[in-house]
């Protein structure tokens, strides 16, 4: 069950309509104006690609009868020049704000067919290597899509696929061997003594021939699978480092329907890939002996001379193994930019073995972010950014002077959830291929539209809320009458919580998360300005007191699912 606003009257609308393929999307088309109207409607703008229909569609709309207790009037609006074609729905205006205001009309059947299965990948660090800025943005971003899509009515599915593999591992297990590195050291700190361990390894092949051959060597033993000891090892660290990883993503309220490695496509496994791939006449053999995939006159390597795979060969085959095991209609990879070839080639060449992927797969870019570290150098680890977001926070408080000090509230994990909504809302507010300037000063502000903001919202709302604990809401009747009268902050307020649902959806068809980000903090402003002028607790008027509770109340909602949408655990008190 959906719970959003004025979902029964878009249903009734588009269920009105006759089943046309281009009238398909009109339950999410139809939008609240972000301009106020005088009178409340859902406006529909025909979209470009069926201009052709204009005529024959807005006659069968003219001609329609809708639903009369949600719908005042029809008003159809033909395009003029560049102006595109509308029909507005005007509503009944108690209708319209029942349903926006009252939680329980909220609850309708889901639009979206469940038969409709999204794979997100997202995250996907590499166990020898720090997890970089990028895998941040990509886990923060990927979240992000998952929910909105879950949130939708989509089957959705979350993947996290770890690099644990290819000749650098090579090196790691050198590293590891050659450093002593005990279990506990292991368990404690997986990655960091695996990075440390891949350095250390690093540099000794680059001074040491002979090491640098074990260092294949090892690998070799690895992928042949001839190494049962070490076999075993390689499992263990993948162990640890899941354990740390969720336990970092835990804090970042993120989580994983399944962890896959790239080791599960090695050499054993996809050699009946790479044969169709040949007998498709999509590999090339190279003087070398290497086979690649030629795509735009690029040549991106598959096979290496010596047979081993590298990561397009092992990505070709985790998506065909998913199309199988998974069944999606669409899976998406959020993966920087920089992988941008690599990707088109990947999926060049899976549609050439499996026409059925085509227009299923799709790199979800994003550009780098610059300047997140910590003051005390460069940031490798997350978890190193999670903390100093944490202390900066806690810092910040203790100079400020409005912080009451609050024994009932615990301190650290006030602080550790607030640094986490801003690193969470600095990487989410701009659009995704922006590059982008990160500073503690700017993400940590109350004011800027950041993450604190949306916190600090919350807990003023929530606030003012728990002095009317003993008010049934749902016995309050809301009335546009009373609305209307409020002063102009009101009606702001109302429309902005009318819009939630739309700008959910734009989000998610654009997947762009800061559709959402700058919607909530639209939100943010236009309620602190209510909260402003619309006393509750002061206001003798009963009625009027009621209808400015039932608007909070449902302003607190919205923030809450909107901030839960962008992975963020809203805070009470702060
Ligand atoms: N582990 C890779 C990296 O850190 C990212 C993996 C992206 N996903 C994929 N299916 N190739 O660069």
């Amino acid at each position: 069950m959906l719970k959003l606003p004025l979902s029964r009257i878009r249903l009734a609308i588009s269920e009105q309509l006759p089943q046309l393929p281009q009238l398909k999307n009109i339950y999410h088309a139809l939008e609240v104006p972000s301009k106020k109207q005088q009178q409340p409607m859902l406006q529909w703008i025909l979209p470009a690609t069926i201009a052709q229909h204009e005529n024959e569609l807005l006659e069968l709309v003219k001609n329609q009868q809708f639903d009369a207790t949600y719908i005042e009037k029809v008003q159809v609006l033909p395009s003029v020049g560049r102006t595109a074609a509308k029909v507005e729905f005007h509503l009944q205006p108690d209708a319209f704000v029942k349903h926006v205001l009252h939680e329980e009309l909220r609850a309708t059947p889901t639009a979206v067919s469940s038969a409709e299965h999204i794979v997100v990948e997202y995250s996907s660090p590499n166990i020898a290597k720090p997890f970089h800025v990028g895998h941040l943005r990509s886990t923060i971003i990927g979240n992000v899509l998952a929910n909105l899509h879950q949130y939708l009515g989509y089957r959705t599915t979350r993947l996290n696929y770890l690099g644990d593999w290819g000749t650098q591992f090579g090196l790691l297990a050198l590293g590891v061997q050659l450093g002593n590195v005990t279990d506990s050291q292991m368990r404690d700190a997986p990655i960091e003594t695996l990075y440390k361990a891949y350095v250390d390894a690093n540099k000794a092949a680059a001074e040491n021939a002979e090491l640098a051959q074990k260092a294949r060597d090892l690998f070799s033993a690895l992928e042949a699978g001839s190494d049962a000891t070490m076999a075993k090892q390689w499992q263990l660290y993948r162990e640890y480092t899941i354990a740390e990883l969720t336990n970092v993503y835990e804090r970042l309220g993120v989580h994983f329907d399944s962890y896959e490695w790239e080791s599960q496509y090695s050499q054993r496994d996809i050699s009946e890939v790479l044969q169709s791939l040949r007998t498709a006449g999509l590999l090339q053999r190279e003087q070398d002996g290497r086979e690649i995939v030629v795509m735009n006159e690029r040549r991106v390597p598959v096979i290496k001379s010596d047979g081993s795979t590298l990561y397009l060969a092992r990505d070709i085959a985790a998506v065909l193994e998913r199309q199988r095991r998974l069944k999606f209609s669409r899976m998406l990879y959020v993966v920087d930019n920089g992988q941008a070839d690599h990707f088109n080639a990947l999926f060049h060449t899976a549609v050439g073995l499996d026409q059925s992927l085509s227009n299923k797969l799709e790199h979800v870019k994003f550009g780098r972010i610059h300047g997140m570290s910590t003051r005390h150098g460069k940031a490798i680890f997350l978890r190193d950014v999670l903390d100093e977001a944490r202390d900066v926070m806690r810092e910040k408080r203790s100079q400020s002077a409005t912080t009451r000090s609050n024994s009932c509230l615990d301190d650290e994990h006030v602080c550790d959830i607030l640094g986490v909504s801003a690193v969470i809302v600095n990487v989410l507010k701009q659009r995704r291929q922006r590059d982008h300037e990160f500073s503690w000063q700017q993400a940590l502000q109350v004011n800027g539209d950041t993450g604190i903001k949306l916190q600090y919202t919350h807990c003023r709302l929530h606030s003012l809320l728990e002095n009317f604990t003993h008010v049934s809401l749902a016995d309050i009747e809301p009335s546009w009458q009373q609305l209307a009268q409020e002063p102009a902050d009101a009606l702001d307020v109302f429309y902005e919580l009318a819009r939630f649902e739309q700008c959910v959806w734009q989000s998610q068809q654009q997947l762009e998360a800061c559709v959402l980000v700058n919607y909530l903090f639209g939100l943010c402003n236009a309620t602190s300005r209510a909260l402003k002028r619309l006393p509750v607790k002061q206001e003798t008027s009963a009625a009027k007191q009621m209808q400015r509770l039932l608007l909070f109340h449902a302003a607190k909602r919205t923030l809450q699912q909107g901030m839960q949408l962008l992975g963020l655990k809203p805070l009470n008190q702060m």
